[in-house]
Parts: C-alpha cells; structure tokens; sequence
C-alpha cells in the first residue's frame, strides 16, 4: 500500500500569510486602514497563552495592528465584559477574541456573546452560527479551525463534496458542529459522531472524509479507515514519551498518523497540518472584518 500525502499545513499557511500580507498592505495604500485584531486571555494556562503568542506574532506578520489584552485569572465577568465593550467600541479593532477556555468561575456564554457579530473573528456568535447553519457560509464569520479544514479538503477533493460521506469524531461547538455545517454545504453526507457512538470504527469505515476532533491521542486506528479517504487531524494531545531512557514531551494528533498514512490518500500531520491553518484563517476574517467595515460604515451583523 502506498503511502499518503502528508497534507502540509505549514506551507499552504505561508502562502495565504503571503496574500494576506499583500491585501493588507494594499487596504493601507488605498485607504489609510490597518486591519486590527484583539485577543483577550485570562489567567494563565500555559496552552492558551502559547496560542495567543502565536496568533499575535501572525497578526504583527501580516501586518495588523494587534492587541494582547491579558486579565488576571482571578478577573470577574464585570471586568471582562467592559473590556469586550471598549473593544467592540474601538474602530481601530475589527476583531476580537477571548481565548478559550476561560476559567471556571467566567460565564463563557455571556462573555462569547457580548462581541458584536461583526467582530467575532471566531464565528462563536450565535448571530454567526445560524448563517453558516443556515447555509448562507459565504456572509459568516466561520470558526478559524473548521474553516482551514475546509480548505485542506477542498484543495484534495475540489468544492463540491456531492456523493461523498464525511465523519466528523467530536461535537464540539468550536469544531464538530460548524464542520458538520460546512462539510454539509459543500453537498457531502455527513454524519456527527462522539463518545455515545455505537461502533465508532464501524462509522469511519464508510467515510472518504474524516475530521477528527476529540482530544484523544492517536485513538483513530489505521484499520478503521476506508482506503483513498482524506483524513483530518484537528487533535493537539501533549503526551509522555521515553526517548533512550528520557521521559519527553510530545505533541500527538487525534489520528494514529503512521498507521492512517498506510491506507488513506492524504492525511495531516499534527503538528504542521491544521493548527498553522487556524491561525492563518483568524487573520483572514480579521482583515475580512476590516474590509467589511469600509464597505458599509458598520460590519455585518451589527445592524
Ligand atoms: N481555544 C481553542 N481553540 C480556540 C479557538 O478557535 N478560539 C478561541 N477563542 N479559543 C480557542
């Protein structure tokens, strides 16, 4: 059995950084306006402040203005909630996101909610929900993670997915669910699975498309997929591993790579496969966002 191109992230992010980039500049030439992306982040899980580093190092190379607002993890949802509205009232901000998840005692709902529609670069609002659910993709704001999978399938198997069965392995509302919709807008027949699954191999077995997101490292077994199909890995698992007697630290996928990358056609590497394609995706809505808001004075939603 042949082996299964390793679908690279890294490089198709480098060459949309590389047109961002260049719109960007030209939104600055022709009309004085600099996108603006504001990330928020509370207390300090080393995970999500690696996250937020890496989105604001890809916002300054792209060339946009880029705020980090970091709160304490002992902040109350007062504090939280008069940043969002500074932000959502400052015009030099056409994105924001709160890096989630926040800690515990934070109202995660009310706080994604308080974002104007028009700014939620993380298409969390449920403004921007019910269009990408309603089909209507092309006038959302559409979560960055879905959003880069979509491309990576679509450069593999084109736009239009009619006839073809996609898995998605997880429900979440910042992946399974938006994927499901956007898998399901490009006419592929999709089924959702998650932890109440009856014969989850049995599921996948019938898939040309997988997207896997459960946080489970490598619990996607090679003998469960469909020979020829198109895997995706959103899974960021850090795990133990001994290296000549040395207990190391490693990421891992969703996807037990090397056994998948036997039987599918085409199968992305975590890392270097769908974590640079989220980063990149958040600075597309965000100057998306900027451009929005020169076309029409106020953004999407916002009305
Ligand atoms: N935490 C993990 N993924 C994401 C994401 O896509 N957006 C935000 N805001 N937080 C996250």
């Amino acid at each position: 059995m042949t082996n299964a191109t390793r679908i690279d992230g890294k490089a198709k992010a480098a060459e949309l950084s590389a047109v961002i980039s260049a719109e960007t500049e030209k939104l600055l030439q022709e009309h004085n306006l600099k996108p603006g992306l504001a990330v928020v982040i509370v207390g300090e899980d080393p995970a999500s402040q690696v996250y937020v580093r890496n989105k604001k190092r890809m916002a300054e190379a792209c060339g946009f203005h880029s705020e980090q607002h970091t709160l304490a993890g002992n902040a109350n949802q007062d504090e939280v909630l008069k940043l969002i509205a500074d932000l959502n009232d400052d015009t030099a901000i056409h994105g924001i996101l709160v890096q989630l998840p926040l800690p515990g005692h934070l109202d995660e709902h009310a706080i994604t909610q308080s974002i104007l529609p028009s700014k939620d670069v993380d298409g969390f609002h449920y403004i921007n929900i019910g269009k990408l659910t309603a089909g209507d993709t092309a006038d959302a704001f559409v979560p960055c993670t879905p959003a880069g999978c979509m491309l990576m399938i679509e450069d593999h198997l084109g736009s239009d997915l009619s006839g073809k069965n996609a898995v998605v392995i997880g429900r979440s509302n910042i992946v399974g669910k938006p994927m499901a919709s956007l898998l399901l807008a490009a006419n592929a027949t999709v089924t959702i699975t998650h932890s109440r699954t009856n014969d989850l191999p049995g599921v996948v077995a019938a898939a040309d498309i997988v997207v896997a997101a459960v946080g489970r490292p490598n619990m996607v077994k090679g003998n469960w997929i469909k020979p020829g199909a198109v895997v995706i890995d959103v899974g960021i698992n850090r795990i133990d591993v001994e290296v000549d007697g040395e207990t190391k630290s490693k990421l891992t996928g969703d996807v037990d790579y090397d056994a998948v990358s036997k039987i599918a056609a085409a199968v992305t590497p975590v890392p270097g496969g769908v974590g640079p394609m989220t980063i990149i995706m958040l600075m597309s809505n965000t100057l998306r966002s900027a451009k929005l808001s020169l076309a029409t004075g106020v953004s999407i939603g916002s009305s």
